[in-house]
């Protein structure tokens, strides 16, 4: 196993950029609205109990209202057709005033509720309202070494991932997720060891969103448990045993939108089935090109390493090379730890030589490799003034930025060709900083529907900036080769 430490930090920004949206002006549904049903309505409209059959927790729950009510909870749009203002705004010794004891909201609290309604009511991307996760259970995720940490800044929803330590973590780790139950919204199990039963510890899990599983060992059995997942949105199922029995019984997750099966026994047209059954549901396959099978190409040892800073070598080190395994320049055995990464690909060949040669006319040699065909990669970096969100240059290998020369908020931006397969995620290394991105433009800091954030990253230093895409979200499914270039910052 590759223990390069590939997965461990900044997922933040990626994160926090995929999560809601605040609406510019006006209101903000997550800052100013939801703290207040929080505080004073979720003890009575809450996950525990629904009085009035009214939940204000989700976005989904405030939308739905009260059960049979004969007024509509909320118009938007219209406050005055909203039992969610009419009964925070009545007097205060109406009997139908809410909350019904203690103090009625204050005229502040009331008057953004009002506006918020007659602004339309937008609830972002849908954040829930849950309490914040106890310390001391973040604290003992940490100690086995997973990362457990808010989804975005204004959340107590969590990620928890445990990739880096992904072949350490078994079924009994699991319980340690039991005290983050209400938060646990993104979980990642990928490479673990958990089987079908183990899933049990997460099973009713109020609001877990996505679930990444891929290449672990369950099958059929395990989708008992997933499938009470009521909230589960994203479900990565690739290289799994799980077969067209499994699925079926997903048919219930009306929320899901995204499922993986590539490589595993889900024929296509039980995923076809599936798609029927769940309205704006995607069932991924896989494409259909290469069938590679995994078989990890060793990686130099960081002791022969130590000079050269091998940028994403884990996700390199699960790529084939494209030519197979012979040398394209000689013919000879490859030495799988002299390989280049070309327009995505991995070449590999027998000797320094041949690589050095190779590396001085890629453009040209490349017609060595027999059918050569390119896959999804990053073709240039671009550097962006992030204040602005205008591109400012290409960043080739070798150069150098002068801050004093540049605009003060800077990022680097990853410009990709999917060569006609589409791009999931785009993994990009600054040193020995990640970044994952999930949707254009890749920023290194990330973006909020291209508005560009500041990468604080770039201080006067040696960088090494290595991106690559990967064939689905979250940087899972088929990885591409990066594209590397060196720069100095003055
Ligand atoms: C102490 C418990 C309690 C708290 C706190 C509370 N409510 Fe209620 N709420 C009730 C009960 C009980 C009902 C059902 C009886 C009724 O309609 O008066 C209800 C009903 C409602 C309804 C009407 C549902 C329908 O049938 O149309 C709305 C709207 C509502 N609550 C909003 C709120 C809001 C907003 C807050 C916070 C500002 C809040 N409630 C806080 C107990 C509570």
């Amino acid at each position: 196993m590759c223990k390069t430490p590939l997965w461990t930090v900044t997922l933040l920004t990626a994160i926090a950029g995929a999560a809601t949206a605040a609406n510019a002006a006006g209101v903000d549904f997550d800052k100013q609205i939801a703290p207040i049903f929080k505080d004073n309505c979720l003890k009575c409209h809450g996950p525990d109990k629904q009085k009035g059959d009214l939940r204000l927790d989700t976005p989904e729950w405030i939308r739905k209202g009260a059960k049979d009510a004969d007024e509509p909870t909320l118009t938007p749009g219209k406050p005055e057709k909203s039992q969610l203002y009419h009964r925070i705004s009545l007097p205060k010794d109406d009997e139908d005033i809410m909350p019904p004891k203690g103090d009625p909201l204050t005229k502040a609290q009331q008057e953004l509720i009002k506006q918020w309604i007659t602004e339309g009511a937008p609830m972002g991307g849908g954040e829930v309202v849950v309490p914040k996760a106890d310390d001391k259970a973040i604290a003992k995720l940490h100690d086995i070494g997973a990362l457990a940490m808010p989804l975005a800044r204004n959340t107590n929803l969590l990620n928890v991932d445990f990739r880096a330590v992904a072949d350490q973590i078994g079924d009994s780790h699991l319980q340690n997720l039991a005290p983050v139950k209400e938060q646990l919204s993104w979980l990642n199990l990928a490479n673990t060891k958990i089987s079908d039963t183990g899933l049990k510890a997460i099973a009713g899990f109020p609001h877990l969103s996505r679930l990444h599983l891929e290449k672990t060992v369950i099958g059929d059995e395990a989708i008992e448990h997933i499938k009470t997942l009521k909230e589960l949105e994203y479900l990565n199922l690739y290289g799994t045993k799980v077969t067209d029995k499994g699925v079926d019984q997903l048919k219930d997750l009306k929320n899901l939108k995204r499922l993986y099966v590539w490589q595993t026994g889900v024929s296509k047209d039980k995923a076809a089935e599936l798609e029927k059954a769940i309205p704006g549901l995607r069932v991924d396959t896989g494409w259909e090109a290469p069938k590679i099978e995994p078989k990890p190409v060793e990686t130099p040892k960081p002791a022969d390493a130590a000079a050269a800073p091998a940028p994403a070598a884990a996700a390199v080190a699960t790529l084939k090379p494209f030519n197979g395994d012979k040398c394209p320049l000689s013919g000879k055995d490859i030495d799988p730890t002299k390989t280049v990464a070309y327009k995505g690909r991995l070449i590999a060949f027998c000797c320094n030589n041949c690589k050095g040669k190779f590396e001085k006319d890629p453009d040209k040699l490349i017609a060595k490799v027999k059918d050569f065909k390119p896959a999804p990669y990053v073709t240039q970096f671009v550097l962006i003034d992030a204040k602005t969100d205008k591109p400012i240059r290409e960043l080739k290998d070798g150069d150098t930025i002068d801050l004093s020369k540049e605009p003060k908020e800077l990022t680097i931006e990853a410009k990709t060709d999917s060569v006609g397969q589409e791009i999931g995620s785009v993994m990009l290394k600054l040193n020995d900083e990640e970044h994952l991105e999930g949707i254009a433009p890749y920023g290194l800091a990330g973006d909020d529907n291209g508005d560009f954030n500041a990468a604080e990253i770039l201080k006067p230093g040696k960088y090494t900036l290595a991106a690559n895409a990967f064939s689905a979200e979250g940087g899972t499914g088929e990885p591409f080769a990066p594209t590397t270039i060196s720069f100095t910052i003055k």
